[in-house]
């Protein structure tokens, strides 16, 4: 059958790699998992985050993009394919749509804060952190915060760059963007990192960060690692699946994941070594939470030596890694539509793109009109959540979870274990064995503990 659509496949193995990367690596590395070891004792909460994210999050992204192969399509039509192929349950196609519409509500929310990252760029370039006191850059957060229209601005930016990208295609637009963007992120990290080394909080910033102190893990520890280890690897929305059907037969699903999944630890580490020894050096807080980023290190970007151009390259980073991972949100539901509408990959992308704007507008509301405004106060559990609050927790803590516990239940359990075999190219290997095992008992059992906590405790 041919397809109305130009085929979509990545040219070569390092493209699939930059784009997978690209998608893994994101606010959650750099904005999200600093402000969450330091919340969480340091050492023990980065040791237990890299032993869940190989036990856990590692075979179901393997089981992902390996989903996506075998289909070859969107999710959503990926899914209906493998379920005719082995009469499986119409229920299985819950980890398409799940995966397909929570990677719409992500991206309206990412791309607020994604804009917010974009804003920090201007005012790094503008030296507007000079001198900049702690109660002066809680006060420029929350000034910018509080303005929709300027939020909006910025939101609209980084859409119409995310969406400039997907518009142009798998090949002229994802993969040009990533094989350009992904190197120079990794060389402003690195630099980043280096300068880090050479303050005088480097030393501390070390023992916060590794010392290993085993009182301080407490299961609320445990919880939030696997948490993470599951939003920063993008597993479960889809993105990896769509990614993997555009990837050859004969690339090594195995070892690319284990790339994929190393790459993006190490880029957390880097960006908790980026940022530690500079809160430390300014005696600032480590546990200050999402502020970390947009309030603490404004202040030490207002201080040292050539901060101007060491904030707007830490801001860049910023930017770039969330933009390299809004597309991946925003290919699975054009690849789908694509596969249904016979309209120009340009036009759905816009059409896609601005329906994710409008719901977004709801998170910019919720930093000011909407700030006491909650949507769902009749459920207990979301008494006192603003509507990005009510996005955030819905989509990380039941969508996700609930989508990665199907996947690996239909890889596992559901399609035979020649058949994954076969399809991993991994006939007689030591490593499928363990795969399958963490897929089929320690995957389910983990992501079960980590909805229970959540929405239960
Ligand atoms: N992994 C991305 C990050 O760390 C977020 C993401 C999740 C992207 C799921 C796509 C799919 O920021």
């Amino acid at each position: 059958m041919s397809t109305p659509f130009a085929p979509r496949q990545w040219s070569s193995r390092f493209a699939f790699l930059m784009a997978a990367i690209g998608s893994a690596v994101g606010l959650g590395n750099i904005w999200r998992f600093p402000y969450l070891a330091g919340e969480n004792g340091g050492g023990a909460f980065i040791v237990i985050y890299a032993i869940t994210t190989m036990g856990i999050a590692l075979p179901i992204l393997i089981s992902e993009i390996m989903l996506g192969r075998m289909g070859k399509q969107s999710p959503i039509n990926t899914m209906r394919k493998l379920i005719a192929e082995n009469k499986a349950a119409r229920f299985w196609t819950l980890i398409g749509w799940g995966g397909t519409i929570g990677a719409f509500i992500v991206l309206s929310y990412y791309s607020v804060i994604g804009g917010w990252a974009l804003k920090y760029v201007e005012l790094a370039l503008t030296g507007a952190f000079a001198g900049e006191t702690n109660a002066a850059a809680a006060e420029h957060f929350s000034v910018f915060v509080a303005d929709p229209y300027s939020v909006s601005l910025w939101q609209t930016l980084f859409l119409v760059f995310t969406i400039g990208i997907v518009a142009a295609g798998v090949t002229s637009g994802i993969e040009r963007a990533v094989v350009l963007l992904m190197p120079l992120l990794f060389f402003l990290l690195v630099g980043m990192a280096i300068y880090a080394a050479t303050t005088p909080g480097f030393g501390k910033a070390m023992v916060f960060m590794f010392a290993f102190e085993f009182d301080e893990v407490t299961p609320g520890t445990i919880l939030a690692a696997i948490g993470q280890g599951f939003f920063s690897v993008s597993v479960a929305l889809g993105a990896m699946m769509t990614y993997g059907a555009y990837l050859d037969e004969d690339a090594s699903i195995g070892r690319s994941a284990v790339i994929i999944a190393a790459a993006d630890t190490m880029v957390a580490l880097l960006a908790g070594i980026a940022i530690f020894p500079l809160v430390f050096t300014y005696g600032l807080e480590p546990s200050s939470g999402p502020g970390l980023t947009f309030i603490t290190l404004p202040i030490a970007f207002g201080t040292i030596g050539g901060g101007v151009l060491i904030g707007a390259a830490f801001f860049l980073l910023l930017s770039v890694a969330a933009i390299t991972s809004a597309i991946s949100l925003l290919e699975p539901v054009v690849a789908w539509v694509e596969e249904g509408i016979r309209l120009p990959r340009k036009w759905l992308a816009l059409i896609v793109g601005a329906a994710a704007w409008a719901l977004g507008i709801g998170t910019v509301l919720s930093f000011n009109a909407w700030a006491d405004f909650y949507p769902l106060a009749r459920f207990g559990l979301m008494a006192d959540k603003t509507v990005f609050d009510v996005l955030d927790f819905t989509t990380s803590n039941i969508v996700m979870p609930t989508v990665g516990l199907l996947m690996s239940l239909f890889a596992g359990w559901v399609l035979s274990g020649a058949m994954v075999e076969e399809a991993l190219g991994a006939r007689g290997r030591l490593w499928f064995r363990l795969w399958r095992f963490a897929l089929r008992y320690i995957a389910p059992l983990g992501v079960v503990s980590i909805f229970v906590a959540n929405v239960l405790m």
